[in-house]
């Protein structure tokens, strides 16, 4: 089950969870109202027949699928490709992922430019949307099994901060202006 939280500004281990002290936790309602992160619960056992999944997708025509795996062994040159997840970056579109397996944080950057991290499990189908600064890491079991989503061909291009000058970021921008409320739609 999701739980987010605001992260210290400790830069040991990425993969810890950095905890403020004490822990200041965020809900899901919040996050959206400050970030424009999106989460819904899926049933990971049986995703394809999953009523809010199969919902998500065609009203959001998710028309690309595929499936990734992250850990020490399937991963060549893992320590590397955990510094690479890691380096702050946007996208044009819509980042979505639903987790089958496993565990993992994404961090997304709040209007005060704190870190917010979202812890994600089993069943967790997040979506990060363009514009929006952020980051992932494995966390210390080291191991995520999920699904991808795309509208169209998938462009997984990550643009690193700064990116400010995109028509993406600013849109971007714009939204969390105005509260998010436009994009709150299954
Ligand atoms: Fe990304």
């Amino acid at each position: 089950m999701v739980e987010a939280w605001f992260m210290d500004g400790e830069t040991s281990d990425q993969r810890l969870q950095h905890h403020c002290n004490p822990p200041e936790y965020i809900n899901m309602d919040e996050l959206f109202k400050k970030t424009g992160v999106e989460y819904f619960q899926i049933n990971a056992d049986d995703y394809e027949n999953d009523n809010v999944l199969q919902e998500l997708r065609k009203k959001r025509n998710y028309s690309y699928e595929d499936e990734i795996t992250c850990s020490e062994k399937c991963l060549p040159d893992y320590a590397n490709k955990l510094i690479s997840f890691f380096i702050e970056h946007l996208h044009t579109d819509e980042e979505i992922r639903l987790v089958l397996d496993g565990s993992g944080y994404f961090d997304v950057r709040d209007a005060q430019e704190k870190w917010i991290r979202v812890a994600v499990t089993k069943g967790d189908l997040i979506i990060i949307p363009a514009g929006i600064y952020h980051r992932f890491t494995l966390d210390v079991n080291n191991y995520i099994k999920a699904k991808r989503y795309f509208v169209g061909e998938p462009v997984w291009l990550p643009y690193n901060r700064p990116a400010d000058n995109m028509d993406c970021r600013k849109l971007y921008l714009k939204h969390q202006g105005e509260g998010f409320q436009k994009l709150n739609k299954v």
